[in-house]
């Protein structure tokens, strides 16, 4: 038990790093709560016009979730589901943010990977298929994120990990529900585009 504390906490503090929010800081581009739809994530950093910048806040937000499920599954493997839970919520409720973090999808996207590539890559292919059809992160973000469970039981058939999975993808549509709702009235705007 104490391990799992450990790792979980870990994992939390890895995870609520808010990369996108530190990036246009960095940057010069002033508080990217402020812009588009507020999120910290890099679809809005995209609305910021620096394609760069997104770009690396996409990298930095899976890697953090990629390394805390590497660290722990190295520290032990049954830690590894912990340390990806660990590491979406800090991204959603970080501490530094008074609890108030992003959507999650790039963090769950690096977990899955680390926990497994072949359905990672199932993930990533959904986003990517769905964003170029209809240029809609989020829209692409739902879609991904109900494929990764199925796509645990196909190729894993292993019931722990289809739980953890489900759960993060609960926990991500969630997230999304004014994005949602927006979806549903037509009025959910294109990636790039404010
Ligand atoms: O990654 C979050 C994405 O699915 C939606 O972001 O800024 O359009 O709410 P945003």
């Amino acid at each position: 038990a104490p391990y799992l504390i450990a790792a979980f906490f870990g994992s939390y503090l890895l995870g609520s790093v808010p990369f996108g929010l530190v990036i246009t800081r960095l940057f010069g581009l002033g508080d990217i709560r402020k812009i588009g739809s507020g999120n910290i994530g890099a679809t809005n950093v995209l609305r910021t016009g620096r394609k760069g910048l997104a770009l690396a806040t996409l990298i930095c937000d899976s890697g953090k979730g990629a390394l805390a499920v590497l660290l722990a599954a190295l520290w032990g493997p049954d830690l590894a589901l912990i340390a990806a839970l660990g590491s979406v919520l800090g991204h959603l409720f970080p501490v530094w943010l008074k609890f108030k973090g992003g959507k999650g999808v790039a963090t769950t996207l690096g977990v899955v990977l680390a926990l497994s590539w072949q359905v990672g890559l199932v993930a990533c292919l959904t986003w990517l298929v769905t964003a170029l059809l209809f240029r809609i992160s989020s829209l692409a973000a739902l879609l991904a994120m109900l494929a990764t469970p199925i796509a645990v039981w196909f190729l894993h058939g292993d019931l722990q990990m289809v739980e953890l999975t489900a759960l993060l993808a609960l926990i991500v549509w969630a997230r999304h529900h004014q994005n949602i709702s927006r979806l549903l009235k037509g009025q959910e705007p294109r990636i790039g585009k404010k």
